[in-house]
C-alpha cells in the first residue's frame, strides 16, 4: 500500500489550511480500503474536505477517500435508481443529472464536497435536502471491516443531521449513496424567492432542471466565497431554533427580526442576520474574517490557521449570546 509521510492537508480542506498529515493514502475502492483496514483502524477520513476545519496536525493515518464511479441500478417510466461512489464531486454528479434530465437535485448545485459526506450533515439549500433523494447508504464497518447498508429510514436525517453525526460517528467509512430521481413529471422546488426573482429577471416562466440549476449557480456566486478562491467551509454555523416566547421577547427588542416557523412552538432564526446585526459582516483580521456578502460563512484569505477561524467563531458565539440570548451551534467540524 502507498503510504505517504509528512503531506500538507491544504489541497484536501475547502478551508484551504495547511496541516500536516503524518502519514496519508488514497484509497480507490472498496476492496483496497478492507484492506487497510484489516491492519489499520486507528484512521482519521477525508474525502472532499468540505465541511472540517483542522486546527492541528493529524498524528493518525489520513484516509482519503477516492472511490469514484457511478452506476444505474434500475428505470421505470418515472424514476431512475442510482448508486454514486463516495469519491465522487457532488456538483459535477448533480450537473450530469440536469444534463440526463434526471430530477431531484438541481438545487442543491454548487454546494462543494463529494457524494461520500452529502448523507452526514444531509446537504441542504434553496428547499431542497438530499435526503429526500437518498434511498441508501453503503458503508465499511471499521471495527470488522464488513459493508454494511444504511435505508433512508435507518439514515436519521434531520436538519444538517443524520445518524452519521451521532450514534454511528467515527465507526463507518461511508463508500457509496444511492438515489431515486425523476425522468418527467418532475417534481420542481422553485418556492425560494431568491429562485424566484433569478427566474423572473429572465423571463423564465416554465423553468427545465438546467434552468433552475443555472439559477442556483448564480444566487450561490453571488452570495457565497469560491472555495478555490477564498477558503471556506459554507455556513459555519447552523440557524438556531429557538421558542416561540423567546422569539416574540426578542422581537419586542428587535422589530425587524427576521424568523422562519419550524412548529406552532418553534421558530428558526437566521444566523447570518445574528451575525450581522453583532458587526461582523465583512470584517477582516489579517488573514481570516466573516465573508462580506453573507454572514453565515467564515473564511482563510490565504494563511490563516485553523485556530485563528476557531477562536473568530468563538468571539461571535459570546457576542450573540450575549446580545440575543442565542447560542449558535457549530456545523462546520472542528478537528
Ligand atoms: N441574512 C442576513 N445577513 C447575512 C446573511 C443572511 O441578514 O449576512 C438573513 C436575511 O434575512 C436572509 C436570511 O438570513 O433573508 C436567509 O439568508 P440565505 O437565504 O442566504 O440563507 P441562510 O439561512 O443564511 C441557509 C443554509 C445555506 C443555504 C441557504 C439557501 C444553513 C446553515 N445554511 O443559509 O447552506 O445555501 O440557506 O437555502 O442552513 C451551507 O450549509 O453551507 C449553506 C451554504
Amino acid at each position: 500500500m502507498n503510504i505517504q509521510h509528512n503531506i500538507s492537508l491544504k489541497k484536501y480542506n475547502t478551508f484551504g489550511i495547511s496541516v500536516n498529515a503524518k502519514r496519508f493514502i488514497s484509497v480507490t475502492s472498496v476492496y483496497q480500503l478492507q484492506q487497510l483496514l484489516k491492519v489499520e483502524k486507528d484512521i482519521f477520513l477525508i474525502s472532499g474536505g468540505s465541511n472540517m476545519l483542522l486546527t492541528k496536525d493529524i498524528n493518525k493515518l489520513v484516509v482519503h477517500i477516492d472511490i469514484k464511479g457511478i452506476s444505474i441500478d434500475r428505470e421505470n417510466h418515472n424514476d431512475i435508481y442510482l448508486t454514486v461512489n463516495a469519491g465522487e464531486n457532488w456538483h459535477e454528479f448533480v450537473l450530469w443529472c440536469v444534463s440526463q434530465n434526471y430530477g431531484g437535485i438541481e438545487n442543491l448545485s454548487l454546494i462543494p464536497g463529494n457524494v461520500g459526506t452529502c448523507p452526514i450533515q444531509n446537504i441542504g439549500a434553496y428547499g431542497v435536502e438530499v435526503k429526500d433523494t437518498i434511498t441508501k447508504v453503503e458503508a465499511i464497518e471499521i471495527e470488522t471491516g464488513k459493508l454494511v447498508q444504511f435505508s433512508n429510514k435507518e439514515c436519521n436525517f434531520g436538519y444538517r443531521n443524520s445518524i452519521f453525526k451521532n450514534e454511528a460517528k467515527g465507526k463507518y467509512v461511508l463508500t457509496s449513496v444511492s438515489f431515486q430521481l425523476t425522468k418527467g413529471n418532475h417534481n420542481l422546488n422553485t418556492s425560494y424567492g431568491a429562485i424566484e426573482t433569478e427566474l423572473t429577471s429572465k423571463n423564465i416562466e416554465n423553468p427545465s432542471l438546467k434552468d433552475i440549476s443555472n439559477a442556483v449557480i448564480a444566487i450561490r456566486e453571488s452570495k457565497l466565497p469560491d472555495p478555490k478562491k477564498i477558503g471556506n467551509s459554507g455556513s459555519f454555523f447552523k440557524n438556531p431554533v429557538i421558542s416561540k416566547e423567546q422569539f416574540e421577547k426578542l422581537q419586542d427588542k428587535f422589530p425587524n427580526i427576521p424568523s422562519y416557523k419550524v412548529s406552532d412552538s418553534e421558530v428558526k432564526v437566521p444566523a447570518g442576520w445574528l451575525i450581522e446585526q453583532s458587526g461582523f459582516k465583512g470584517k477582516r483580521f489579517g488573514e481570516f474574517g466573516v465573508h462580506e456578502k453573507q454572514a453565515l460563512v467564515l473564511v482563510n484569505y490565504g494563511n490563516a490557521t485553523g485556530k485563528e477561524i476557531f477562536e473568530l467563531a468563538q468571539k461571535i458565539q459570546k457576542t450573540v449570546l450575549d446580545s440575543y440570548q442565542i447560542s449558535l451551534e457549530i456545523e462546520v467540524n472542528i478537528i
